[in-house]
């Protein structure tokens, strides 16, 4: 068996090869109103790129229960059983409705690790909380008042909390959240969809976002955990669930404690490797774009180990891959 470590520099590229695969795809279907279509597409290519790979790769995070997901689906076998035992994470299209209405923001995203570092995260609900790099280790906790959260990160940042800008997903669930964190002082930056970038936003100073908070999918919340190993940051996690169908899902998953609030690095331990592609134009990536005979992507890829971040822009021959 390969080392993951000896494979580092290959997988890295490799990854963003699928995720470029999965946007070019997907960017066909921009603006066509048709969120379904712009999933498959992005889910047929990602996989087929997946499956070229040197890796012996299974999937903890992706479309869904085997029953539900015909194609990357959880536990699925992907790679070519050659190289290294990988855990993968992915969301073939972040932005499904993002994609179909042209909206900014939407991503291909991939995180891979040793097999057994990534969390099982059933398809349910997380409560969250994310800050970016450079704080004092538990600046702030899921369970503290957001306003007590909001205190600490501007005590540590050396600013007033009006200087602060949190990012949270506009949904009606949000509303008393979002209340107080405009009471305590604090700017929202509202976000329709995509909140795997809106926690890596945490990270960039040129955002505005200090802090990301509320409650997304838990999916996304590995892969944002993923993101966040590798270029620093907090962030806690817990699951919810609305119905018993799921929190049986989460104890199919191998999910004891339902209440267990996981650190950043108990969702991705190990040494994490993530990677995203713009569909459309966003805050944290370009999307894809014609130019002339030639299409060309915007990709990052990121390492754990390294805490290397790689922007990659990528001309690709427009024909060969079917546009
Ligand atoms: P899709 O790409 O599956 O549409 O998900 C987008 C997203 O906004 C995620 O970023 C977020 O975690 C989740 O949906 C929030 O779920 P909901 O739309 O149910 O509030």
């Amino acid at each position: 068996m390969q080392d993951v470590t000896a494979l580092e520099r290959k997988l890295t590229l490799e990854l963003v090869r699928v995720t470029e695969a999965a946007a070019l795809a997907s960017a066909q279907w921009v603006g066509k109103g048709h969120e379904k279509a712009a999933d498959h597409a992005a889910v047929e290519a990602m996989r087929a790129a997946l499956n070229g790979i040197d890796i012996d790769g299974t999937v903890v995070i992706g479309e869904g229960e085997r029953d539900e997901a015909p194609m990357l689906f959880i536990g699925e076998k992907v790679g070519t059983g050659k190289g290294p035992k990988v855990d993968i994470a992915l969301d073939p299209l972040e932005g499904t409705t993002l994609t179909a209405k042209a909206m900014p923001n939407a991503l291909t995203v991939v995180a891979i690790a040793e097999g057994g570092s990534l969390l099982h995260a059933p398809d349910v609900y997380m409560d969250k909380i994310a800050i970016g790099g450079g704080y004092p280790a538990g600046t702030v906790h899921l369970d503290r008042p957001v306003k007590d959260n909001l205190e600490s990160l501007a005590k540590a940042k050396g600013v007033r909390i009006k200087e602060l800008g949190v990012c949270i997903l506009d949904r009606e669930r949000h509303l008393q959240l979002i209340s107080d964190v405009r009471e305590a002082g604090a700017r929202v930056y509202l976000i329709p969809d995509g909140d795997i970038a809106g926690v890596i936003h945490c990270s960039d100073p040129a955002t505005g976002i200090d802090m990301y908070v509320g409650q997304g999918g838990a999916p996304e919340g590995v892969l944002a955990a993923a993101a966040l190993r590798c270029i620093g940051g907090q962030m806690e996690g817990r699951l919810y669930f609305r119905t018993d169908e799921e929190r049986e899902r989460a104890a199919r998953a191998g999910i004891e404690d339902l209440d267990r609030v996981y650190a950043m690095e108990e969702m991705a331990s190990g040494d994490v490797m993530f990677a995203a592609t713009g569909v459309t134009n966003g805050s944290m990536l370009e999307g894809i774009h014609l130019k002339g005979s030639f299409v060309t992507s915007h990709s990052v890829v990121m390492r754990s180990k390294t805490r290397t971040v790689r922007w990659i822009k990528a001309s690709h021959v427009r024909e060969r891959k079917g546009h």
